[in-house]
């Protein structure tokens, strides 16, 4: 079982990214668990797209996606939503038409999500609800959402040992999930 979890945020010190790190260090027996971001991608542009195709950092998160049995979305939550770095990521991971299917149709797809706050981007999951159900992913109803990530998420390791275990049966449950499919 091959996921990748893919985190919305940028930042070198993200909590999310680290999230989507944890996943990989604590993936259950028989689970590998590889990270992506979105760094690289640029904005989406029609006339880009016209002239140039689809850049290479997108070609290459999209064959890492297709090769997964999971995909894992990390979201950071911004006023309320989805960052716009990680909606342009998925945004040209929809073009051209032909190959959205192929990357999202019926794939097992998990939201998770850490804040420094206490909502651990319950908003941003809501709100990216509309557009995986036009992706057509075939979605996990359990949300992974991490609180207060500034304390309980180690950025040397050391992640609260509350947290790792509520990460480790998330994962479990999410592989389970994708492996009936
Ligand atoms: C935020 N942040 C934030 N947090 C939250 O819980 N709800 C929100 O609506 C927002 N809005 C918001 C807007 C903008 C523009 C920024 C830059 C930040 C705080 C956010 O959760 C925090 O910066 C996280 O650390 C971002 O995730 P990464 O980069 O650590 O993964």
């Amino acid at each position: 079982m091959n996921l990748l979890a893919l985190s919305g945020s940028l930042r070198r010190a993200s909590f999310n990214t680290r999230l989507a790190e944890v996943m990989a260090e604590r993936a259950p027996e028989g689970a590998v668990v590889e990270v992506a971001t979105c760094r690289g991608i640029p904005l989406y542009d029609g006339d880009v797209e016209d002239e140039h195709g689809i850049p290479e950092p997108v070609e290459a998160l999209r064959q890492r996606i297709q090769a997964a049995d999971g995909l894992i979305l990390v979201t950071p939550e911004y006023n309320g939503g989805m960052p716009g770095v990680f909606k342009n990521a998925l945004d040209w991971l929809t073009r051209p038409p032909k190959e959205m299917a192929p990357t999202f149709k019926d794939r097992p797809t998990a939201l998770a999500g850490a804040t420094p706050g206490g909502l651990g981007t319950t908003l941003a999951q809501a709100g990216s609800l509309v557009m995986l159900r036009q992706l057509k992913v075939h979605l996990h109803a359990e949300h992974l959402r991490v609180s207060q990530a500034g304390a309980v998420l180690g950025d040397d390791g050391e992640v609260e040992q509350k947290t790792a275990m509520l990460i480790e049966k998330w994962l479990s449950g999410f592989c389970e999930f994708a492996r009936r499919g």
